[in-house]
């Protein structure tokens, strides 16, 4: 089944409970943390995890794009989020190592993620571990993006490894995700649907989510 996960990055702060209700009929809610270094943005981070915590029994997948996210696996576990990807990009080896383990012995679920100008072979060394890997199909830092169709051929490599390893690793896509787009994602492979843009500034929401699940 393929899920979708709306990123709060493109909702109304000041009416983020609200808007949170509105995408509840989805699978997972996107929570994108910038530290304005791995990223040139700054978004938001833990005090907001934990409100949102507090307003929601969704799945919250966060998505850290920060430089040695190591350093704070354990904090944003602590804050409520579910499962906690961060970038491969951004750590040494020994460090994604422990990261993963930390996250597990949490209970929670561990994400890897790339950029578009990364290989998918560099999530190769870890993928037997992970819950889930998340490939970006924008430059992160921003919503609001074109889709990079570049990524297709990267997102069917990662499916061939995951079936063919047989590990039970979700396959996420991140940046630019439309109708149009969702459907070229799900035939290269991918499972979850992370949507910002097209999902917020839809007339029906739920509608839009049961569209991009169906595309
Ligand atoms: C980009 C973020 C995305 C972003 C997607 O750095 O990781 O999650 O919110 O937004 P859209 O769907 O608008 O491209
Ligand atoms: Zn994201």
């Amino acid at each position: 089944m393929i899920k979708i996960a709306p990123s709060i990055l493109a909702a109304d702060f000041t009416k983020l409970g609200e808007d949170i209700k509105s995408v509840s009929s989805a699978d997972y809610l996107h929570f994108d943390v910038m530290d304005g270094m791995f990223v040139p943005n700054i978004s938001f981070g833990i005090p907001v995890l934990e409100s949102v915590r507090k307003a929601t029994d969704m799945i919250l997948d966060v998505h850290l794009m920060i430089d040695s996210p190591s350093r704070y696996v354990r904090k944003f576990a602590q804050a409520g989020a579910d499962i906690i990807t961060f970038h491969v990009e951004a750590e040494t080896k020994e460090n994604t190592l422990n990261a993963i383990n930390e996250i597990h012995k949490l209970d929670k679920k561990a994400g890897l993620s790339v950029k578009p100008d990364t290989s998918a072979q560099e999530l190769l060394p870890f993928i037997n571990l992970l819950d889930l890997v998340l490939v970006m199909t924008v430059e992160p830092g921003y919503g609001g993006q074109d889709f990079i169709y570049e990524m297709l051929p990267k997102i069917s490599e990662l499916r061939d490894i995951i079936v063919s390893r047989e590990i039970k690793c979700e396959l996420e896509v991140d940046g630019g995700i439309n109708p149009e787009t969702a459907k070229l994602c799900i035939d290269a492979g991918a499972n979850v649907l992370v949507t910002g843009n097209d999902v917020f500034s839809a007339p029906d929401r739920l509608a839009h989510i049961k569209k991009l699940r169906n595309p």
